[in-house]
């Protein structure tokens, strides 16, 4: 295979144009996008103007598109419940796919996929760039510093924004796909979380709907037990507030120290961290500047499938449909304790 990979585009919608278009087009050497699928048919057209597709590469279908000998790989950008059919024809057709998060609409959903994947030997992917920022690289390498971990709370609250792009789309307010904002944007939350810490073992959660216009419950208010752990910690989720300033920080405590990363402005992460046992340590707190990519993971999570595809292992891929089912676990176990008044649930596993 030609090491340039040639992307087939399923879902020409915002996502597509702002962000997965300009991220392959960075990396010449490494794809090429060669054809693209809409539903819309005449947004798949403008889509192809703008990627420099040629005309004849604008399929009708996903099916024809699938038949394409020159398509190496598919890059699927549509709600999430068109996600399990989507993996089930690509694999019929032996075609490598990356399917954008949440991984699933439902848990059976989610599981099926993983099924799908663990029984091919073709690359599946889900993309969760938050998997690939270096702001989760570096508070990990800070951990040794300040363990044993004891403890976490993760916050990640904003103003709900009336002229959101991504909120006018039909799909995300009339959502199919479980906790509709709370799997949309916190699947990327939980990705940082768990790859820093370990995955979730269980979780007692309330949830609720501050805005009609998420169409369902779209903040969490959590505590957390980490699997295999004897980690707790807390975890706050939801965009949907009323005016005050955004804040993503995500502070871990040990024994011997702490540190917190403010993820507030996604393109300056900042790390601070705090190392000695007690007060008595007099501890200097020490900040760490974080570079963290351009495309905030993006071009690196399709690097990684790349490199999975170009050596025939599917294990490369970080964003692995077990990684990512977890993620959505943990929506699904909110919700699931929230409606049973905050008992705690176990996070189901694939
Ligand atoms: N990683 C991230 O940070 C991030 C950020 C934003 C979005 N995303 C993900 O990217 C994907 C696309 O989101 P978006 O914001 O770009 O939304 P969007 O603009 O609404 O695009 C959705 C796409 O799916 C197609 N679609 C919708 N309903 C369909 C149906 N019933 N049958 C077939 N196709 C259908 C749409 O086709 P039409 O043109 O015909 O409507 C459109 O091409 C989602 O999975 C989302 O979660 C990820």
């Amino acid at each position: 295979m030609d090491s340039v990979l040639n992307v087939g585009i399923v879902g020409t919608g915002i996502f597509a144009r702002d962000s997965h278009l300009p991220a392959y087009q960075q990396l010449p050497n490494e794809f090429k996008v060669v054809a693209a699928f809409n539903r819309t048919k005449s947004k798949a057209e403008a889509f192809a103007e703008d990627a420099g597709i040629e005309k004849e590469k604008v399929f009708d279908n996903l099916d024809d598109m699938l038949k394409d000998e020159s398509i190496s790989a598919i890059d699927a950008l549509l709600p999430a419940q068109f996600n399990a059919e989507t993996v089930e024809k690509c694999i019929a057709a032996r075609k490598p796919v990356i399917l954008e998060k949440p991984i699933a609409a439902t848990m059976a959903q989610a599981r099926k996929i993983v099924e799908m994947s663990d029984a091919t030997t073709l690359p599946i992917g889900i993309a969760e760039n938050w998997l690939f920022m270096n702001a989760a690289s570096a508070l990990k390498e800070q951990l040794a510093e300040i363990g044993p971990i004891t403890a976490f709370t993760y916050n990640s609250t904003g103003p709900f924004v009336k002229e959101n792009k991504y909120l006018s789309t039909s799909w995300r307010q009339n959502p199919e796909h479980i906790g509709g904002f709370l799997s949309d944007g916190g699947v990327h939350q939980l990705a940082l979380l768990t790859e820093v810490l370990g995955e979730v073992e269980s979780v007692s959660a309330l949830t609720k709907q501050v805005r009609k216009q998420s169409g369902t419950d779209d903040v969490v208010f959590s505590t957390v037990k980490l699997r295999d752990s004897d980690v707790i910690g807390t975890f706050t989720y939801g965009s949907a507030f009323g005016s005050c300033k955004k804040s993503v920080y995500f502070k871990v405590y040990g024994l011997n120290g702490a540190a917190t990363l403010d993820l507030s402005d996604k393109k300056k992460p900042v790390i601070k961290v705090t190392v000695g046992d007690s007060a008595e340590a007099n501890a200097k707190e020490n900040t760490i500047e974080i570079d963290e990519h351009p495309s905030g993971g993006i071009q690196e999570e399709f690097l990684n499938f790349r490199e999975s595809i170009l050596k025939k292992e599917k294990r490369v891929i970080r964003g692995s449909p077990r990684v990512a089912f977890h993620h959505l676990a943990c929506v699904a176990a909110f919700l699931d304790s929230s409606a049973k008044d905050g008992d705690s649930v176990v996070v189901e596993q694939p």
